[in-house]
């Protein structure tokens, strides 16, 4: 028999009993801006899977930095591109399969799941022999479309779920997908990352950062970890990083979208600190994310043949550079964007043998979901927060 709406935190019926609503934090077009008055919990309907669709009930949801850019609406209001008058962000979870729709194989109801955050059309050539990244559909699950984890239940396509690494919590399993995916992609599949390579990573304490470091380890790579602060170091030691640099010793972004005298001799300073702590070696692989403030670095740091793999651009993506340092030295900048299922399973088949772990930093109610989001806005946040859900204890 089907029930009006499950308490929040607890599930006291069977996996499949149909529910009508659900608790969701839900973005509107008339309140974009900072995530804390942006983002508020409503009551709606839960959505009906359709063919090759996959209804999960979310047991932890992961916060990432995809929920600030919606929240603020910027730089597109991402309800413009969905065609719905609300969105519910959440673009990780762990969770199990609630309802499976017409035609889905890969999945049962009771299965215990983890997501990946890629959708595509699933028909098309690209889909079918090349990459899945390739498809004109192409879409990032609960950014670019709706029905993300910051509710009781979200919608995806089949192809999404990979099980659940047995050992780890709920919320630890809700962690990792978005980041530790991009990172590998960026890392293993763009980059080509090779033994005894040093790559550059900036922003090694935050979310893709911490699996970045984690891969160049695994892969005996060298990361040449970038923080903010000393204390942001210690978790990554914890890792196995042994390389450091403080970027607040450095001023090194672009003054007005100009690189200065001044600015520039900062920049060749901070090479020059790689440098100290490699040996002499200049970093094979920078691993960039940051953008406008930190490019023109990247690319001048990085080594002849080099290669700077960017995946976003969180302080601005009107990038400058001095383009002699890239044709002379025939280094390559490659744009990398989020991961295939096939790298997604890859990627979580590391973390079920334990050879990759998720960091949790901080976990929150989900009333506080707005409060995670606005401090990530603010980089007040270290490492990865989550969001508890459908569970009432963070260790279940
Ligand atoms: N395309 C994709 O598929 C994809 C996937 C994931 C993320 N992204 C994008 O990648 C970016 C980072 O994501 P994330 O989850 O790693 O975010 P995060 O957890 O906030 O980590 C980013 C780190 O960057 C560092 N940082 C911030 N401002 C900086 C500056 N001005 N100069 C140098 N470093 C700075 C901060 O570390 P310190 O303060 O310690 O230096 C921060 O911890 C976001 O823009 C996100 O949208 C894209």
């Amino acid at each position: 028999m089907a029930v009006e709406i499950l308490p929040l935190g607890k599930v006291d019926v069977e996996p499949g009993t149909p529910v009508k609503k659900m608790k969701a934090v839900v973005i509107r077009p008339d309140r974009l801006g900072e995530p804390i008055k942006a983002m508020k919990i409503e009551e709606i309907d839960v959505p009906k899977p359709g063919p090759g669709q996959v209804l999960v009930l979310v047991k932890a949801a992961g916060v990432n930095f995809n929920g600030v850019w919606a929240s603020l609406g910027k730089p597109v209001n991402i309800m413009k591109y969905t065609g719905y008058d609300f969105h519910i962000g959440g673009s990780d979870a762990s969770g199990i399969v609630w309802e499976v729709g017409p035609g889905v194989k890969n999945c049962k109801v009771g299965d215990e799941v983890v997501l990946h955050c890629n959708q595509s059309c699933g028909q098309c050539p690209e889909c079918n022999g090349f990459d899945p990244m390739a498809c004109k559909n192409q879409r990032i699950w609960a950014y670019e479309t709706n029905w993300g984890s910051f509710a009781q239940f979200c919608l995806v396509q089949a192809q999404q779920v990979l099980p659940k690494p047995k050992h780890l919590s709920w919320v630890e399993a809700a962690s990792y997908g978005l980041t530790y995916f991009t990172a590998y992609r960026m890392l293993v599949r763009r980059a080509r990352i090779k033994p005894g390579e040093v790559v550059l990573i900036w922003g090694a304490a935050g979310g893709l950062g911490i699996f970045a470091v984690q891969i160049c380890k695994l892969v005996g790579a060298i990361p040449v970890c970038v923080v903010s602060s000393p204390s942001k170091a210690e978790i990554l030691r914890e890792l196995g990083a042994e390389l450091f640099i403080n970027r607040s010793e450095f001023d090194i972004a672009p003054k007005n979208g100009v690189i200065d005298s001044k600015t520039f001799e900062e920049i060749k300073r901070f090479g020059n600190k790689i440098r100290e702590l490699t040996g002499g070696r200049d970093p094979d692989i920078v691993f960039e994310h940051v953008g406008y403030e930190t490019f023109p670095t990247s690319v001048y740091v990085c080594d002849r043949f080099g290669r700077i793999v960017i995946c976003g651009a969180t302080t601005g993506y009107n990038l400058l550079f001095d383009v002699r340092y890239l044709w002379m030295r025939q280094k390559e900048i490659i744009g990398s964007h989020f991961a295939n299922a096939y790298d997604a399973w890859e990627a979580n088949e590391l973390i079920i043998q334990k050879k990759i772990k998720p960091i949790v930093s901080q976990v929150f109610e989900f009333e506080e979901t707005p409060l995670a989001h606005q401090l990530m806005y603010e980089n007040k946040h270290f490492g990865k927060m989550v969001i508890k859900v459908q569970i009432q204890d963070a260790n279940e």
